[in-house]
C-alpha cells in the first residue's frame, strides 16, 4: 500500500460496524439489510470470530454462508471489512492441539475458553491461521466487497509455555548478541546472586512462581510479548499481503493497552484502527473521561500520522463495567464526531446486532433485541450515520500539531514495574493526561509520540515522567533544544537506562545541562498530603499565584536554570519546583513537582503564547467544551465540541473567512446543546467545497 492516506480509497466517511450474521438464521438477514440502510450503515465488519462456522471440523470448509454474505453487501452498496477469525479457535482445534492454548503466569494450561486465548508461538497455531487467512484471501480476492482487512481482533496477553520461554530465550540471544555476561551486566544480577550461569536458566517472570526482582528481565519479558504478537501479525497476515497487495490492513487495537508497544505494530498496518469504550469506572462519563478519549484518538492519529478508524464503541452501554449506565442522549452523536474531529474517518460499531445469548448479549448493539428501528439508540445511529454520510469533504483531511506529548510503552512498563518510588501506581498515564488537558481546552492540537519519534517537527514537547532514558534520547532531547525547540520534563525523568538500570550521577542524567538542573531524591506522598508551593515574584514566564502539589515532590537544586517556582512547606521549602533553562536557542522546563490542575494548565497556556502557537479557533471556551481542527489544505474543518450534560455558550472571535456546515453566518456566539458538536469551516480561498447540513 503506497497511498498516503488509504482512508481516502473509500471516498465516505465509513460508518457500521462488527456484523454476525452466521449467528442468526438467514431470514434475519434481510431484515439487516433494510435496518442498515436506515441507519446509513455502508461499512460492516465481518467474520471476526467466525473459524468455526468456516471450518467446523479440521479440514472441513464451509464458506457459502460467507459467500452470500459478500453479495449480499455487495449487492446493497456495503463495504466488507473482512476478518480472519484467528481470536477464536475452535473447540475442536483446542482438544486436538493443546499446544495452540494459552498457558498462565501459573504454568497451566487453559482449557478451550473464552478467546483471544491462543499461544503466541505454536507452530501449530501459527500454520493453521495463515492457512485459514490464505483461503479466505484466496477466495474473495477479487470479491467487490472487499474493502479492507481485519486482521484477528484485540490482540493481546500473554502464554507462558514452554514453546513462549524458548522463543523468549533467543529473542534474549539476539538482545545480547548471545553473550550471558552481557545480559548478566545488563540485569544487575549479582544482587541476590541471580547470575545465570546458562541461557536454560532464564524463564519468563512474574508471579505467582517466577522471578520477580529482576526489572530488566520483566522489561525484556513485555518487550518480547509485544515482538512475538507483531511476528504473530505478520505471519498471519502474510498471504493476505501477497494475494491482495491493494486492498489495506488493520487491526484493531486498544488505545494505551499495556501489552503491545503499538508503534511497533502501526508500520505494518495500513491503516490505525482502534476500539474505545471510555468506562463508567468511577462513575457516570465525565468531561475528563472524553478528554482520555480524545487523548487516545490523537495518539491513533499520530501513529501512521494519517487519518484512522474508529472501528468499535457502542452507541449504549459497554457490558464490563460494574454499572453500565446508558449513554445519554446525544452523547453517541458527540462521541462519533469527536472521533472525526481528532482525525478517525470511520465511526462503527460492536456489534450491529445484540447477540441473543453469552457473554456480550447485553453490550449495546445498533439493533436491539427488541429489533426495532424505533428504538432510541437506533434513532440516534440513524441520526449520526445521516450527518457522516454528508462529511464526505473531510475524509483524508489532516490535523496539523505544533505541539508532541510523549507517551511511551517501554517507559510505562519501567515506570509501573520498579519498586519505587510508590508501589501500585505510579501514575503515568495521569500524569500525561494532566498535560494533555490544557491544549485540549485551549483547542491546540496535539500529536501523541514516543521517545523515539523524531522531536524536530514540533515548537513544544511535553515528556511527563520520561523515567527512561532510551539510547540517544537525551541527545535527541538536547539537540532538540539547541535548535530552538522548547522542552518540558517533570518530576521522575532521566532515571534510569532502557534495562531500568538507575543512571549514575543525579537526575535527569544526560540532560542536567540541557534543564540546568540536578536533583538526587523525590518525595513520595500519601493520598490526601499536599505540599505548598509558590510562583517566584517577577518569574520572567508570568506565571503567579500559589499552589499544591500532590502524589510527587522531586526535590531539585539550580544549576544555571531559572527558578519560576518553590516549595513553601515542607523541609524542602524555598527550593525550586519549577525551573526555566535558556540552552542554545531554546528554552528547557523542568517540573519537579505533580501539581493541582490549574497551575498545569496556567504553566502550559502561557507557554503556549510565548511561543506563539495558536488554537484553532479565536473564541472563549467554556469548561469541558473544546475546539479541534481537520484541514484539507482548502478548508479547516473546525469541530466545537461541548462535552457538557448542561448547554454551554462559546463567544467567537473570528469571523471572516468561518461560516458553518451548511453555510450559515457564524454569530458572535455559539450555543452548544448538552453534548452537541458545530462544524465551522474556514475557507483557505480555494473552491469551497459543498456544505448541505447542518451538524448540530
Ligand atoms: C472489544 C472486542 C469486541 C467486543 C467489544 C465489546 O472491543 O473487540 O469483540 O467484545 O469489546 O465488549
Ligand atoms: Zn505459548
Amino acid at each position: 500500500m503506497s497511498q498516503q492516506n488509504p482512508t481516502t480509497r473509500f471516498g465516505r466517511i465509513l460508518h457500521g460496524g462488527d456484523y454476525n450474521p452466521e449467528q442468526w438464521p438467514r431470514g434475519v438477514w434481510a431484515e439487516d439489510m433494510r435496518l442498515m440502510d436506515m441507519a446509513h450503515v455502508n461499512a460492516t465488519t465481518i467474520g471476526v470470530f467466525s473459524w468455526v462456522s468456516l471450518e467446523p471440523e479440521e479440514g472441513v470448509f464451509q464458506f457459502d454462508w460467507l459467500d452470500d454474505v459478500m453479495d449480499m453487501l455487495h449487492r446493497h452498496g456495503k463495504l466488507a471489512v473482512l476478518a480472519t477469525p484467528s481470536a477464536a479457535m475452535p473447540a475442536w482445534f483446542a482438544e486436538k492441539y493443546p499446544e495452540a492454548r494459552r498457558t498462565g503466569p501459573d504454568r497451566v494450561r487453559k482449557l478451550h475458553n473464552n478467546r483471544v486465548n491462543h499461544c503466541w508461538t505454536s507452530p501449530v497455531f501459527r500454520a493453521a491461521t495463515k492457512a485459514m487467512a490464505h483461503r479466505l484471501a484466496e477466495r474473495y480476492k477479487d470479491h467487490p466487497a472487499l474493502a479492507m482487512w481485519h486482521v484477528s481482533n484485540e490482540y493481546g496477553g500473554e502464554c507462558y509455555c514452554d514453546l513462549c520461554e524458548s522463543a523468549f530465550r533467543e529473542w534474549l540471544k539476539v538482545k545480547f548478541d548471545d553473550d550471558l555476561d552481557k545480559l548478566n551486566a545488563a540485569y544487575w544480577t549479582k544482587f541476590w546472586s541471580h547470575t545465570y550461569t546458562d541461557w536454560s536458566q532464564i524463564h519468563a517472570p512474574g508471579l505467582p512462581y517466577g522471578e520477580t526482582a529482576i526489572h530488566g528481565l520483566d522489561l525484556d519479558w513485555k518487550r518480547f510479548t509485544s515482538d512475538q504478537t507483531v511476528s504473530f501479525f505478520l505471519n498471519e497476515s502474510e498471504p493476505i499481503r501477497k494475494l491482495t497487495p491493494d486492498v489495506p490492513v488493520t487491526t484493531n487495537m486498544m488505545g494505551t493497552y499495556p501489552g503491545i508497544d503499538y508503534w511497533k505494530l502501526a508500520p505494518h498496518v495500513d491503516i490505525i484502527s482502534w476500539d474505545s469504550y471510555p468506562g463508567f469506572t468511577d462513575g457516570p462519563l465525565s468531561v475528563a473521561d472524553w478528554i482520555g478519549v480524545a487523548f487516545s484518538h490523537d495518539l491513533n492519529r499520530t501513529l501512521k500520522k494519517q487519518p484512522f478508524m474508529l472501528i468499535e464503541c457502542t452507541p449504549s452501554s459497554s457490558n464490563w463495567y460494574n454499572v453500565m449506565q446508558l449513554k445519554r442522549p446525544g452523547m453517541h452523536r458527540m462521541e462519533g464526531l469527536q472521533a472525526i474531529a481528532h482525525g478517525s474517518d470511520a465511526v462503527m460499531y460492536f456489534q450491529w446486532r445484540q447477540s441473543r445469548g453469552s457473554q456480550e448479549k447485553f453490550h449495546g448493539g445498533v439493533v436491539q433485541h427488541d429489533g426495532s428501528s424505533q428504538a432510541r439508540v437506533f434513532r440516534e445511529v440513524a441520526d449520526l450515520g445521516e450527518t457522516l454520510a454528508n462529511l464526505g469533504s473531510i475524509v483524508g483531511a489532516t490535523v496539523t500539531a505544533d505541539v508532541a506529548l510523549v507517551y511511551d510503552w517501554e517507559n510505562a512498563w519501567a515506570v509501573e514495574g520498579a519498586c519505587g518510588p510508590k508501589l501500585g501506581g505510579m501514575g503515568y498515564k495521569g500524569a500525561i493526561l494532566d498535560h494533555y488537558r490544557p491544549f485540549w481546552e485551549c483547542g491546540v492540537p496535539v500529536d501523541i509520540i514516543d521517545s523515539d519519534q523524531a522531536f524536530k517537527p514540533y515548537r513544544l514537547v511535553v515528556a511527563p515522567m520520561l523515567y527512561m532514558l532510551k539510547p540517544g534520547v537525551a541527545d535527541r532531547i538536547a539537540q532538540f533544544v539547541e535548535s530552538g525547540g522548547v522542552f518540558v520534563a517533570t518530576y521522575w525523568t532521566g532515571v534510569a537506562d532502557e534495562n531500568d538500570l538507575a543512571l549514575l550521577g543525579g537526575w535527569p542524567g544526560d540532560l542536567r545541562h540541557v534543564f540546568g538542573v540536578r536533583s538526587e531524591e523525590i518525595d513520595p506522598l500519601f493520598e490526601g498530603h499536599t505540599v505548598r508551593l509558590r510562583a517566584k515574584e517577577g518569574n520572567s514566564l508570568g506565571l503567579s499565584g500559589a499552589f499544591h502539589a500532590h502524589g510527587l515532590c522531586q526535590l531539585l537544586t539550580t544549576d544555571g536554570a531559572e527558578t519560576l517556582a518553590e516549595y513553601t512547606s515542607e523541609f524542602y521549602a524555598h527550593t525550586p519546583c519549577l525551573t526555566r533553562n535558556l540552552f542554545g536557542e531554546g528554552e528547557a522546563f523542568f517540573v519537579a513537582s505533580r501539581n493541582e490542575q490549574s497551575l498545569t494548565n496556567q504553566f502550559l497556556k502561557l507557554l503556549l503564547k510565548r511561543i506563539g502557537i495558536k488554537p484553532v479557533l479565536k473564541a472563549e471556551l467554556p469548561d469541558g467544551v473544546t475546539a479541534q481542527q481537520r484541514t484539507n489544505g482548502q478548508e479547516d474543518f473546525i469541530f466545537v465540541i461541548n462535552c457538557n450534560a448542561e448547554p454551554q455558550t462559546v463567544i467567537v472571535g473570528e469571523r471572516e473567512n468561518l461560516t458553518e456546515f451548511d453555510g450559515a453566518r457564524v454569530g458572535e456566539t455559539l450555543v452548544l446543546e448538552p453534548y452537541a458538536v458545530k462544524l465551522l469551516v474556514r475557507s483557505l480561498g480555494l473552491n469551497p467545497s459543498t456544505k448541505s447540513v447542518t451538524v448540530q
